[in-house]
């Protein structure tokens, strides 16, 4: 068995079996938790029957969720804590599901339900999942809304959290409602039941350190560091364009969707642009990109977006892209611009975080006039990377969850959901569902665990492993159903930011 599946399998069973982790002395009392996504259908018979013949109504997807193979719906963007000695972890996600039933005569619904923005909270051996939920009454139709509510128990099987790995994995948690949530089901669930199986992962800051002062800095050995020539040797762009165009685009206005392809990666709220090429002389950029986000809907949206570049010269940054729409097409129009000051290489990675951009006067026209000159977009993130063994961040979003080494042909078509184990109601052309243990493995660990696996493990033990297929969605939704736009997308969070922060761009 290669040493690295052994180092997974070791720390499975460990989990599996109760047993402590060793635990180190560089464990901090309590780690941030930054992106990843949790995956979870809520309850595959509710889906059926909104969709089914008896309510005869839809879901629609809101703050960048997407939906996954296997008829799960994918939240974004981890944010929260992990304490690797207690064992305790907290993350909230982004993203929300808006479901509508029962159309009356006069076009209102009876059955209107929102959940979003789902926490999951471990401590010692039990979980809560948290939601937000926007509901309606079925009698007097008053719609309430209520932050973080109670909604599921998790079963952990007995797994131990506790552990000092970088990412917190857990998989095919059964979950049963809670008394507070079976409230927002008009009395069809009670307390108890069942609903789908939550399954996350999310990546965890590195543990400090701890310095010792009489031993030299490995840093400082000119042995081990790397020079650079200024060629970048990879590089991304992160960039979600703006979040009130995403809900333009998905909402009840345009009725469309995006599409990303040509490698780009969809995070719900950001899009990630790969594989920049260039050069980094002095902090100064030239940088393309590989990727294209297509933006289609009613009312004649078409807008494309390829050709990702980023200057940066003087400390000012611009972001140009090739732009194909009714009404312009041209090539590297500048579309944003960010600050960049003092752009410099720290361990062969230099890097922009969430700069406030700026649409130009050409974007403006990209965007059909819809925005003016000056308009705040999304902030700009990017990072390249000078030697070829410097690691560009994870996508906030998603966190660094292995993805499929084959890029899947790019789609969002609901029609084209049935094979896929990839989010697509965002459009995708590059993210993977959860990776599946080695078949043995994983019946060992159903065996001892039940349906629930749990890894907190250090990425530098992870084993690369295949996306288990996922079978065909049981009800392909409606497309397009009218979206709440006061519901959840106000609220939720950008990468960076902590839950119930405000919207980003
Ligand atoms: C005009 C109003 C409504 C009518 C006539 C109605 C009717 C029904 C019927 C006949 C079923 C049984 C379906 C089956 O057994 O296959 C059902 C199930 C259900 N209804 Fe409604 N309903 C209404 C409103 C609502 C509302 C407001 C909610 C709130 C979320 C709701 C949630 C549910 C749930 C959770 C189920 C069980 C679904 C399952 O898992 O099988 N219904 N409803």
């Amino acid at each position: 068995m290669p040493a690295r599946l052994r180092a997974l399998v070791t720390v499975l069973c460990a989990a599996v079996l109760g047993a402590l982790l060793p635990a180190t002395a560089a464990h901090a009392a309590s780690r941030t938790v930054q992106g990843g996504r949790l995956d979870w259908g809520i309850k595959s018979s509710f889906q059926t029957y909104v969709t089914g013949p008896i309510a005869k109504g839809s879901y629609s997807l809101t703050g960048g969720a997407a939906t996954v193979g296997g008829g799960g719906f994918r939240f974004h963007s981890a944010s929260g804590a992990y304490d690797g000695a207690a064992g305790s972890f907290r993350a909230g996600f982004s993203g929300g599901v808006h479901f509508l039933g029962h159309r009356t005569d006069s076009g209102a619904y009876q059955l209107d339900l929102t959940l979003s923005r789902p926490t999951v909270s471990v401590a010692g051996s039990s979980g809560t999942l948290f939601v937000d939920v926007v509901s309606k009454a079925k009698e007097t139709g008053a719609v309430t809304t209520s932050r973080q509510v109670p909604f599921a128990t998790l079963s952990l099987g007995g797994i131990d959290m506790r552990g000092d790995g970088d990412e917190v994995v857990l998989t095919n948690l059964p979950a049963t409602l809670t008394a507070q949530g079976a409230r927002s089901f008009a009395g069809y669930y009670t307390a108890g039941t069942a609903l789908d199986p939550v399954s996350l992962s999310a990546d965890v800051e590195p543990a400090a350190v701890p310095k010792a002062s009489s031993t030299p800095k490995p840093s400082m050995s000119p042995a081990k560091k790397e020079t650079s020539d200024g060629t970048l040797k990879n590089g991304a762009v992160d960039w979600g364009v703006r979040r009130t165009f995403r809900e333009y685009v998905t909402g009840d206005i345009a009725r469309g969707r995006w599409t990303l392809s040509a490698g780009a990666q969809d995070g719900g709220a950001l899009f990630r642009f790969p594989k920049g090429e260039g050069t980094f002389t002095g902090g100064d950029l030239k940088a393309s990109f590989a990727g294209a986000v297509a933006f289609t809907g009613e009312r004649g949206l078409d807008l494309r977006l390829s050709g990702v570049r980023a200057v940066v010269e003087d400390g000012e940054g611009t972001l140009y892209a090739d732009v194909t729409s009714p009404d312009l097409t041209a090539k590297k129009v500048p579309l944003v611009t960010f600050a960049a000051k003092g752009l410099k290489a720290k361990g062969g990675l230099a890097k922009v975080t969430e700069a406030p951009a700026k649409l130009t006067a050409e974007g403006a026209a990209a965007f059909g006039g819809m925005y003016r000159a000056g308009t705040a977009m999304d902030p700009v993130s990017l990072a390249v990377a000078l030697t070829a063994d410097a690691a560009l961040p994870a996508l906030p979003d998603l966190g660094s969850t292995p993805t499929p080494s084959a890029s899947p042909a790019p789609s969002s078509s609901p029609s084209a959901r049935k094979d896929a184990a990839q989010p697509v109601a965002s459009g995708t052309g590059g993210d993977g569902g959860f990776p599946a243990l080695p078949v043995g493995l994983a019946a060992g660990a159903l065996l001892l665990a039940g349906a629930a696996y749990t890894v907190v493990r250090s990425r530098r033990t992870r084993v690369a492993v295949e996306t288990a297929p996922a079978p065909a969605p049981a009800q392909a939704p409606t497309p397009a159903a009218p979206q709440d736009q006061a519901t959840a997308p106000a609220k939720e969070n950008g990468p960076g930011t902590g839950p119930g922060s405000g919207p980003r761009g």
